[in-house]
């Protein structure tokens, strides 16, 4: 293990203000004697199983989710491994609470709920100080970063210092789901001002009260930022996260070369939706290739899932044209097409030669895709008249509404399967109870990244990979798919269940780092066997013994 307990000479009521180190009533008599703790906490001792249902408890008397959200942020405050304990407790209960959707009801209210700074704020007002402010951070040893400057979070756009709870958020689920060790993680927003009008001038609002700058000039504060990082972290991956749609891409391509790093909403929501996709073609008994794809929005993440599935596509004997020419993509302006003027590089190749239009269903009519995939941010942009008529041109057609958060969604499984009369194969990004129609259940999936991010990030942070590749993430995907047992795909279920989501990540990261080990990017030493190796890095939510 890599974090040993260390409690740099910590001792009495240092201890109990130290989240990584309080037990509060879990200490053994001999820490309270050792550590000078006797009297300041109740005199008894109790398991962690007796914390966690006290926690229970009080989580039972709170009535919406965030407030439920606002408790657990305050646990993690003060008892870590008690928060990670009770996340980890049951995955399909708590992720809804501490990311998708309440983390959107957060974010919106950051300001408000706001009680102890957690991670770094970085302003660009700073600019010639970062090396020395990431400096000021307690740990020397970070691993990864989840860093955003607050461009487009969820689907709700410019939030500025508001969307600091997405790296927050983002950076639990690495350790929650995949069991990545919560010390070397640093969740960071770049404050480069807000367009924002309401949170310029809201009072309690957190951030610059600017107005965003340049590109130009915001691309030199993340130079900035990229570079301080490689000299202050060395083995860090940065992992970018909800920069607006062109940010997202071009950051990724500046640095995807030189650094270890990735784009969440580019790569793993690629993945995941890559996951769903090879197995609705299981269910369909066609393979990928067979598969025409027609996007609803054309930005990061749309963009990012197009690129990851050409590459897929090519790895299975397609030309990149041919692979491309399966692709298109409608946006806010219509189908993209080359007689429009307002598009940029990386939209380019899917633009294929069609009259312009901006209808939707004319679209679909036309270009007759087996596919369609909502990443447009509008909730029920997947009309009645979209869905009959992909099940007019389909036996089976793939309905993938991935926008966040809930009341973002294209359309919903129970508007899927209603009126594509059960056809459809759905996922969404949140996650949706069974819909039961007609006496049959339809399982709707969630194709949430976390499936896909927190397993790549442990392989990455066990392998200290020095360059993050996008066959890492297809790899991830395809064992991603694997793991959908045959009995719950058969009732459309195209991703893995939640209860079981530690284990599904483990064996994806085990994937996962044996390609990066393959690949010669590793910056550790190969192990005899990686599975162990794997398994090792694994953190696990139980109180260490401190003397
Ligand atoms: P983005 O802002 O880069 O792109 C949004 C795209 O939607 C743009 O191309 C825009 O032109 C288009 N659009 C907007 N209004 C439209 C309309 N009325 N009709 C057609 N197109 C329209 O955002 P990004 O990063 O691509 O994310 C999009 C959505 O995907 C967000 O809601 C986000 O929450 C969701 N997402 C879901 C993930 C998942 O795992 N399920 C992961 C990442 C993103």
């Amino acid at each position: 293990m890599n974090y040993e307990i260390n409690r740099n000479g910590k001792r009495g009521i240092e201890l109990l203000h130290d989240p990584s180190l309080n037990k509060s009533t879990a200490y053994t008599e001999a820490e309270r004697q050792a550590l000078g703790l006797v009297g300041l906490v109740p005199d008894v001792t109790e398991s962690e199983d007796l914390q966690l249902r006290r926690v229970m408890q009080q989580l039972g008397h709170k009535n919406t989710d965030l407030d439920r959200y606002i408790y657990l942020i305050n646990l993690l405050d003060h008892d870590e491994t008690l928060f990670f304990r009770t996340i980890m407790s049951d995955p399909a209960r708590f992720l809804p609470i501490v990311y998708d959707p309440t983390i959107g009801e957060a974010c919106l209210k950051f300001g408000y709920i706001f009680r102890n700074p957690r991670g770094m704020y970085v302003s660009i007002e700073r600019r010639g100080q970062v090396k020395k402010i990431l400096q000021n951070w307690p740990v020397k040893d970070v691993r990864v970063i989840c860093v955003t400057d607050g461009g487009r979070i969820l689907g709700l756009g410019d939030l500025g210092a508001n969307g600091m709870g997405i790296p927050i958020g983002k950076l639990q689920l690495y350790t929650a789901t995949a069991g990545v060790p919560p010390t070397g993680l640093l969740p960071i927003y770049l404050d480069a001002g807000t367009n924002n009008e309401q949170y310029l001038h809201d009072p309690l609002y957190l951030g610059l009260r600017k107005t965003r700058p340049s590109t130009e000039e915001l691309y030199s504060f993340v130079d900035e930022f990229v570079d301080a990082v490689q000299e202050v972290f060395p083995k860090c991956c940065i992992h970018f996260e909800d920069w607006t749609g062109v940010d997202a891409v071009h950051l990724l391509e500046r640095y995807r070369n030189k650094v270890s790093c990735y784009n969440d909403d580019v790569q793993g929501t690629a993945g995941i939706t890559l996951a769903g996709m090879i197995n609705a073609t299981k269910l369909k008994g066609t393979q990928l290739k067979d598969e025409k794809y027609l996007f609803l929005g054309a930005g990061s993440a749309a963009i990012g899932l197009a690129n990851l599935l050409c590459t897929a596509l090519v790895a299975q004997g397609m030309t990149l044209e041919d692979a491309q020419s399966r692709v298109s993509m409608f946006d806010i302006n219509g189908l993209l097409e080359p007689t429009r003027t307002d598009l940029v590089d990386f939209q380019k190749p899917y633009a294929h030669s069609h009259p312009p239009t901006k209808d939707f269903v004319a679209a679909i009519e036309s270009i007759k895709p087996t596919t369609i995939i909502g990443v447009s941010t509008v909730g029920g942009a997947f009309t009645q008249q979209v869905v009959e008529t992909m099940s007019q041109l389909n036996d089976r057609p793939v309905i993938m509404a991935l926008s966040n958060p809930t009341e973002h969604a294209e359309c919903t499984p129970e508007q899927a399967y209603t009126w594509s009369k059960g056809k459809a194969i759905y996922a969404a990004g949140v996650q949706f109870p069974p819909v039961h129609l007609n006496g049959q259940t339809f399982l709707p999936g969630q194709a949430n990244n976390f499936y896909i991010f927190p397993a790549v990030g442990l392989a990455i942070y066990a392998t200290a990979a020095k360059r993050v590749s996008d066959e890492m993430f297809i790899e991830a995907a395809a064992a991603v798919a694997d793991q959908v047992p045959e009995d719950l795909l058969k009732q459309g279920l195209i991703y893995p269940p939640q209860s079981n989501i530690l284990e599904t990540e483990i064996k994806t990261a085990i994937r996962v780092a044996k390609l990066v080990f393959d690949s010669g990017l590793a910056r550790v030493d190969r192990p005899a066997n990686i599975d162990a190796f794997i398994r090792q890095h694994v953190y696990k939510p139980e109180y260490k013994t401190l003397v």
